[in-house]
């Protein structure tokens, strides 16, 4: 006798729900796009945080390595079987022995940094303890964050010291261009995927030109990696938010609602009548606090409801949220609670605002197809 099939409808709430026919339709249509354009993708872990996921991504094919976001992916990803990975966040000089170690376990593991003090301090560990550190620069190419400039002769100075030094290895540049959530029209965002690849492509030319190696060249994020229409001269393209997209990507105008593979389901525990509010058991902490859209043209509150079919109804969202309690309110002319068809002890599903926020309140994904939960996927989370 074959075993219950779980349904949705089933699970005890709050939960998290991950549509695998969005992911992988996600999935496809970023490997494709890249491959077209004869580029690769390094896929960042950092949104879904699990091997599952990552094997889907694999599937998805054109890939090369991963991107990370802490150095416990980089060890839960490497201990999942991935050898080639990218810790795309500035290096300190306290993390240089973590990465020893994973490079001494066999890991192909990158790192980056953008100034001239963090190149001597890699050097200098790398030499004392008889190692060659990989290494990329990162590239400011929207002001958005870190990041050396493309035209400055720090940079140069920066690939010279890697090169030069017994310690590293100049193996390339990175940007992320992190304006690009700040777009909201196809224009802008064709303006600043070009801007990335341009300013990152000045660079390389730059660092060949002073005759020093610069074999990888990756730029990414989600915005520019759907927006940009020529990608020559550009090895790797990261990109991480866009297997679940969320409603502060629809915003940007790079997804649809029907795109938005995450959500949570939680249960309505409760009515204001009188204020049309209608209470449910997912606040802050399983919507998670990012407020994301609120600086968008449609502000989602803490999130867009929908049934549990995944059917949304346009303006009802989580307005305000309390550490266990969502109140949800219509915001539009709609007829309050009719649409969703809500009583007390429904199901109602909540789409995030920012899917790396509202999926790190988690340990496990519910991975559903229709109605029905096909499996459970772990993810890790900290530091
Ligand atoms: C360095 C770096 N690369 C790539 C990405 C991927 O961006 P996105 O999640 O928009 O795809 C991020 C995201 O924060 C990042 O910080």
């Amino acid at each position: 006798m074959s075993a219950k099939q779980i349904k949705i409808k089933d699970l005890q709430t709050p939960c998290l729900l991950l549509d695998i026919n969005t992911l992988k339709n996600n999935i496809n249509s970023l490997s494709m796009r890249i491959q077209s354009l004869g580029s690769k993708l390094r896929p960042h872990v950092k949104t879904h945080k699990s091997a599952d996921v990552m094997h889907k991504v694999q599937e998805g094919g054109n890939v090369q390595g991963i991107t990370v976001s802490t150095l416990k992916e980089a060890d839960y990803f490497f201990e999942q079987g991935e050898r080639d990975i990218l810790y795309a966040v500035s290096i300190s000089p306290d993390k240089l022995s973590h990465i020893q170690h994973l490079m001494s376990a066999g890991c192909d593991v990158k790192i980056v940094l953008d100034c001239i003090e963090a190149a001597q301090a890699v050097n200098a560990f790398g030499e004392e303890q008889g190692i060659t550190f990989n290494v990329l620069i990162e590239l400011d190419t929207d002001g958005h964050r870190s990041g050396v400039l493309p035209e400055s002769e720090e940079l140069i100075d920066i690939a010279k010291a890697l090169n030069d030094g017994k310690g590293s290895q100049m193996l390339g540049v990175m940007t992320h261009a992190g304006e690009s959530y700040t777009c909201n029209t196809p224009e802008a965002l064709l303006a600043i995927a070009r801007q990335e690849r341009d300013l990152t492509l000045l660079a390389t030319n730059r660092i060949k030109q002073a005759k020093l190696p610069c074999p990888i060249v990756s730029v990414g994020s989600t915005p520019t990696a759907f927006s940009i229409d020529d990608l020559t001269g550009i090895t790797e393209v990261r990109a991480g938010v866009y297997t679940f997209f969320d409603l502060v990507m629809k915003g940007v105008g790079v997804c649809t609602q029907q795109d938005i593979a995450l959500s949570v389901l939680s249960s309505v525990i409760g009515f204001q009548k009188a204020k049309g509010w209608i209470i449910t058991d997912a606040g802050w902490m399983a919507l998670s606090r990012d407020r994301g859209t609120s600086n968008q043209d449609i502000d989602y509150g803490y999130g867009l409801v929908s049934d549990i079919d995944g059917h949304a109804v346009e303006g009802f969202i989580v307005s305000s949220a309390n550490q266990e309690h969502g109140i949800v309110s219509c915001t539009t002319d709609n007829n309050q609670s009719s649409p969703l068809n809500i009583t007390l002890g429904s199901k109602v599903r909540v789409l995030p605002n920012h899917a790396c926020s509202t999926a790190s309140q988690y340990t496990k994904y519910y991975v559903v197809d229709g109605e029905n939960v096909v499996g459970e996927w772990e993810r890790i989370n900290g530091w």
